[in-house]
């Protein structure tokens, strides 16, 4: 597995070889089980599997953990050597910004950057996008692969990459979970061990939510209002609970084929989110 820190090295690296289909699997590292889980979709779709670590600063708030986030390359690098990976490129702040961030040039997404996450988070979104898009001309690959647990993130970067013409298709892979139903997540690691064990009740509410829809109940705004209660009363601090088209992240409407239900919510010291999906 080659590991390269710099953008020069890496199109030096790429320059001689000819793949049929290289795939890209952009992390901010802090490896578990899911982003393994988009090594293995990454590997079985390509020919020449990339994995990127990047703790991205333009997508992190002032008060934010960016100082804080987990950094844990060495592990990631076992893990992905382990999980076959081709390439691992893992530049710094200096080289994906140079000049600093503040003139860097910034892709704007528009009204999905606003919603939901993007409401409690101002700027996260367009951080994620001007990154993933820098990676895509870096690398560029046939195939990206991204969690389905960052549902927004994910319909963002699927519309972004429509909108701007990018050359690549994006794959969403499913979430993985704990035995306990809680979304893998590296920000998991800030929770105590009883707060991990309370955290399972988001995916059981989104669950229950679900299962109402699939039922017939079709009061979106009871639903949400419920699920939020129920998350309070255990010591969430909401951020929202939502049933929204699938696609466009709008409230369901005549247009609408697919759902996803979708949460956010801190406990402790982490902020969770969550999503399930349910066909109408
Ligand atoms: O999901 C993540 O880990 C990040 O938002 C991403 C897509 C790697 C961009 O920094």
């Amino acid at each position: 597995m080659d590991v390269v820190h710099d953008i020069a090295t890496l199109r030096a690296t790429l320059e001689g070889q000819r793949h049929v289909r290289t795939g890209l699997v952009p992390t901010m590292g802090n490896l578990h089980a899911g982003h393994l889980a988009l090594v293995q979709a990454c590997r079985q779709a390509s020919d020449f599997c990339m994995v990127s670590i990047f703790v991205n600063p333009t997508q992190f708030g002032p008060n934010e953990d960016f100082a804080n986030y987990p950094r844990t390359l060495d592990d990631d690098l076992r893990l992905l050597e382990a999980a076959g990976t081709d390439l691992v490129f893992n530049p710094s702040v200096d080289d994906m910004y140079p000049g600093g961030q503040d003139d860097h040039v910034s892709v704007t997404v528009g009204s999905l950057a606003h919603k939901l996450c993007g409401e409690a988070r101002p700027g996260h979104f367009d951080g994620v996008a001007t990154v993933v898009a820098k990676l895509f001309n870096i690398v560029a690959p046939n195939e990206a692969f991204f969690g389905e647990k960052d549902w927004q993130q994910l319909t963002l970067i699927r519309t972004m990459a429509r909108q701007l013409d990018m050359p690549l298709e994006v794959t969403g892979v499913p979430t993985v979970r704990e035995p306990s139903g809680l979304a893998m997540s590296s920000r998991n690691k800030y929770l105590s061990d009883e707060e991990r064990e309370r955290a399972a009740l988001i995916n059981r509410v989104l669950m229950r939510i679900k299962a109402a829809i699939e039922r017939g109940d079709r009061a979106y705004a009871d639903a949400e209002a419920r699920g939020a209660r129920a998350l309070t009363a255990a010591g969430f601090d909401v951020d929202y609970v939502a049933v929204r088209d699938a696609v466009r992240l709008v409230p369901p409407d005549d247009d609408t084929r697919t759902l996803r239900i979708l949460a956010a919510a801190r406990l402790g010291r982490a902020r969770l989110i969550d999503n399930v999906g349910v066909a109408i």
